[in-house]
């Protein structure tokens, strides 16, 4: 049996910073669900695959689609290696977020992505990260997680994060853009954001990571 965690909440809420102190800590495997949605969009952009010809190219899909994660550093994103390349910088963009909250919202791709998700499930364990772990991918994991904090709050720690990363940001465009994703990824029919019924969840908006770790620890 192998046990996973899973760390649902939306953009912001904390979810990369505490799977990947939990995975670093425990050694476990980790998965960035959302980075994976991530590099299909950017795969998918990159060979010009779109909605309508998704199906006539299932075979060089399943072939190629083969995506790796590395906790890394506490305070660097989860490094996503796609084709013995590290394309962290190039998915983890606001464009790319937004085009990505798009097709997740498509029934094809998220059964497309399923299977990928569970052959993240190896020993010694797994935190997984995302929007439906709990709910839909991971409905039968031991303990479930889930992170909400305000928006302001959220929308602060992603303009740092896109700084870090050089990137220019306008807070009032960040607002927007979250709260437009929150909207797509909570209002979709398939998969929407919401806690599992029997998840813990815990608002980070007041709680410096270590805090929201202890949380976990304790409720673990
Ligand atoms: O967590 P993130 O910002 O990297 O996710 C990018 C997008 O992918 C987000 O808008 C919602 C979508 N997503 C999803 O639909 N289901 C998941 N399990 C993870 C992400």
């Amino acid at each position: 049996m192998i046990t996973v965690i899973t760390i649902d909440g939306p953009s912001g809420a904390g979810k990369g910073t505490i799977a990947q102190m939990l995975a670093l800590e425990l050694d476990w495997n980790i998965l960035d669900s959302g980075a994976l949605y991530r590099t299909l969009a950017y795969f998918m952009k990159e060979n010009n695959i779109n909605l309508d010809n998704f199906e006539e190219n299932q075979n060089l899909l399943k072939e190629r689609f083969k995506v790796s994660f590395d906790p890394g550093t506490p305070g660097e994103p989860v490094k996503v290696l796609f084709e013995n390349e590290d394309i962290t910088s190039i998915v983890r963009t606001e464009e790319m977020a937004k085009l990505t909250s798009t097709l997740a919202a498509e029934p094809v791709i998220r059964e497309f992505i399923k299977p990928c998700q569970r052959d993240f499930m190896q020993l010694p364990g797994l935190i997984a990260d995302g929007r439906d772990m709990g709910t839909v991918i991971f409905s039968d994991a031991k303990h479930k997680i889930f992170l909400t904090a305000s928006l302001e709050e959220r929308a602060k720690r992603r303009q740092t994060q896109l700084k870090r990363q050089g990137l220019k940001v306008n807070m009032r465009t960040l607002l927007h853009e979250l709260e437009e994703r929150d909207r797509k990824d909570t209002e979709r029919e398939h998969s929407p954001l919401v806690p599992a019924e029997d998840s813990v969840l815990i608002d980070t908006s007041n709680l410096k990571p270590e805090g929201v770790v202890k949380e976990i620890k304790t409720y673990l």
